[in-house]
């Protein structure tokens, strides 16, 4: 019998997830009526939980395949409206409840049920990792981390890396990140980025090179000048991290040049809200039609997500084809275009670094936009940054997974000392 079924049993039940959840706050009363559980917490906070909602979240193998953890059961074979008959606090701390008319008595992990206490607001879809948006002017450099010696140490998906963890909080809350001091071997940032995950191929390889060279398909391959820019704006769904490794860079010029693109868009919206509202609406179209390929797609330059927040802009003056927008939309369009534009030229919003061999920025390609001035290789001086992307869901993964081994490291020391 397992933990989750035998409530006499002093462990704690399962989740129905692999997570550990440390109990920092333990239960002190319980009540319920039909359709709803109310726990008090010991600091005070009181948990309203409806019976429906605990029913299909129980951690028995009736509810979820143990083996995946996936959920296997379907709410609407149960015959009726899952109500709750009994309620009960077990010695480990744990909630037995009595689910009616099945019958069935099914144990819940206090720390699990804390942890997703929708009842409140402070927990209600609470972001992985807090937004910041930020204007050039404000900061010097990026958030930059050293990472000497960082690809010596063998990592598994159960490593706990402060490292890893604190580039990735800066990348998901304010777009960007830099490391320094990582090896300059070519084709090296393959096994950098799958720290993370696994990169994602486009035309233009599975790595990158951004270096001026003969016939080149993209702007980015030459040594002019690149306005600010997301890259990929003509794929249905744009990349959504980009990582730049610098190889070699003993060129003049070139200084990178990024900005955040949701706190441009939040300019805009505040100095001029009928062209915010026309971008957010209007679609443009973007394409990027070389010779052998012929990628189009039609979007709004800047996107809200279902709660009004940003969630994407597609900015790239030298990707967008032809308007075909409805012929009274043509003229605004382009009024609110030349803003946003005008905008992108003010320079409290640019930061402005340089690379150095060994760098590798990890940015928001969805969010922040990426520019550089032009470079002299007149002189033999070389440039060569290797490329990447990788998608925002891979980020989130790996930071929720390195948030799961310090938990886990937490609930092992805790029953290690008896706490
Ligand atoms: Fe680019």
């Amino acid at each position: 019998m397992s933990a989750a079924s035998d409530p006499s049993s002093h462990a704690l039940p399962a989740t129905p997830d692999f997570d550990a959840w440390p109990v920092d706050h333990a239960i002190t009363g319980l009540s319920h009526d039909d359709r709803q559980l109310t726990i008090t917490w010991q600091d005070g906070r009181r948990s309203r939980y409806h019976s429906i909602w605990l029913r299909e979240n129980a951690a028995d193998d009736s509810t979820v395949n143990p083996a995946t953890r996936e959920r296997i059961l379907d709410l609407s074979r149960l015959g009726a409206w899952p109500t709750l008959g009994e309620a009960r606090l077990e010695t480990s701390g744990a909630v037995t409840l009595e689910f009616l008319p099945e019958r069935r008595r099914l144990s819940f992990h206090p720390g699990w049920l804390r942890a997703h206490d929708y009842d409140n607001e402070t927990a209600t879809e609470a972001p992985l990792v807090a937004t910041t948006r930020w204007r050039g002017a404000e900061r010097s450099e990026p958030t930059t981390l050293d990472a000497s010696g960082w690809m010596d140490v063998e990592l598994d998906a159960s490593s706990t890396d402060p490292l890893l963890e604190q580039a990735l909080e800066a990348v998901i809350g304010e777009g960007l990140v830099r490391l320094r001091n990582l090896p300059v071997e070519p084709g090296s940032l393959d096994l950098i980025a799958r720290r993370i995950g696994p990169p994602r191929p486009t035309n233009f390889g599975h790595l990158f090179d951004v270096r001026a060279k003969p016939d080149p398909d993209s702007n980015a391959y030459t040594s002019i000048a690149l306005p600010p820019h997301v890259d990929l704006p003509t794929r249905e769904y744009q990349p959504g991290l980009q990582l730049l490794h610098c190889l070699e860079n003993d060129t003049v010029g070139g200084e990178a040049v990024m900005m955040d693109g949701f706190a441009v868009a939040e300019a805009l919206r505040e100095r001029h809200p009928e062209h915010f509202a026309t971008l957010t609406r209007v679609r443009w179209c973007y394409a990027n039609t070389a010779r052998t390929s012929d990628y189009v797609w039609f979007d709004p330059m800047i996107k809200l997500d279902a709660r009004g927040e940003f969630d994407e802009v597609r900015i790239a003056d030298f990707l967008r084809g032809p308007l075909m927008a409805p012929f009274d939309d043509v003229e605004p369009a382009y009024a609110a275009l030349m803003a946003l534009q005008r905008l992108l030229r003010e320079p409290e919003f640019a930061l402005r670094f340089s690379y150095a061999p060994g760098d590798l920025v990890i940015f928001d390609n969805r969010r922040l936009l990426h520019a550089r001035d032009a470079f002299d290789v007149s002189q033999g001086g070389r440039r060569w940054l290797q490329g990447c992307y990788l998608e925002r869901d891979e980020a989130r993964s790996r930071l929720r997974m390195l948030q799961r081994a310090r938990r886990r490291e937490r609930v092992a020391s805790s029953v290690a000392s008896g706490a």
